[in-house]
């Protein structure tokens, strides 16, 4: 079955690549694609693809500088948003309970929350993945009722994974998928949830994980701004 794109472009891209990017866009088929840019090159995506923004403030408006709030990306029309990336965790130290802020400002705006988690490599070593992930969603989900956790995109994303071109093996990300699927109907009843696998997909690697059924999708970063690795990870869906 086909699985759901999604680019996350990080700060990688300047105005030029955008453009080069939309035109590439242009000659494949993005029904099942979503594109999250830096937020000044939203507007450069929207005709030819679904966008979503990479963050979003806790904040509803007023004196934040550089912050940009939900009923911004409202008003904009864009429909989702990551939240909870580790590089913002890490870099911007974004808490649990600011991510589950975001969740809620995003929810009330009709915007679907990319929500990102994952474990750190020392983690995975000493078999503490399911206690890492249980933690994240247990905080990062609190208080939303199942219909509204039915609505967020889960993407688990490995921490050790992204960017370094490892990845777990097939049966460490399919046993992830179902960890995370089983935690959140046993806890919520939960039975219909989108999650996303992330860390180091590319062209090379998607043909192989394309073959794990539990994974709906993907969360793309490095391959997701460069062209021909994403024209071939969109194309390979309809292998
Ligand atoms: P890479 O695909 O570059 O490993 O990044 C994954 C990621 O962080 C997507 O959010």
């Amino acid at each position: 079955m086909s699985k759901l794109i999604i680019g996350n472009q990080k700060m990688y891209m300047n105005r030029e690549d955008v453009i080069s990017f939309v035109e590439m866009l242009k000659t494949v088929s993005c029904d099942d694609v979503i594109v999250c840019p830096s937020f000044p090159y939203l507007e450069y995506y929207k005709d030819v693809v679904k966008v979503g923004a990479q963050n979003v403030s806790t904040a509803d408006n007023g004196a934040y500088t550089g912050e940009v709030s939900s009923s911004q990306l409202q008003s904009l029309n864009v429909p989702y948003c990551i939240v909870g990336h580790s590089e913002r965790r890490e870099y911007q130290k974004e808490t649990d309970e600011e991510i589950n802020q975001k969740i809620n400002k995003l929810l009330e705006k009709n915007i679907t929350p990319i929500l990102c988690i994952g474990e750190k490599m020392e983690e995975r070593q000493n078999k503490s993945t399911e206690t890492v992930i249980k933690r994240e969603l247990d905080a990062d989900l609190k208080g939303l009722s199942t219909e509204t956790v039915e609505k967020i995109i889960i993407a688990y994303e490995p921490i050790w994974a992204i960017g370094t071109g490892l990845t777990p093996t097939s049966e460490e990300i399919d046993d992830a998928m179902q960890f995370i699927k089983n935690y959140l109907k046993e806890r919520l009843n939960v039975m219909n949830i989108t999650v996303l696998y992330g860390g180091s997909v590319s062209e090379k690697n998607v043909d192989e994980l394309n073959t794990i059924a539990s994974i709906d999708g993907y969360l793309i970063g490095g391959a997701s701004s460069k062209p021909d690795a994403f024209k071939y990870i969109i194309a390979s869906q309809s292998k």
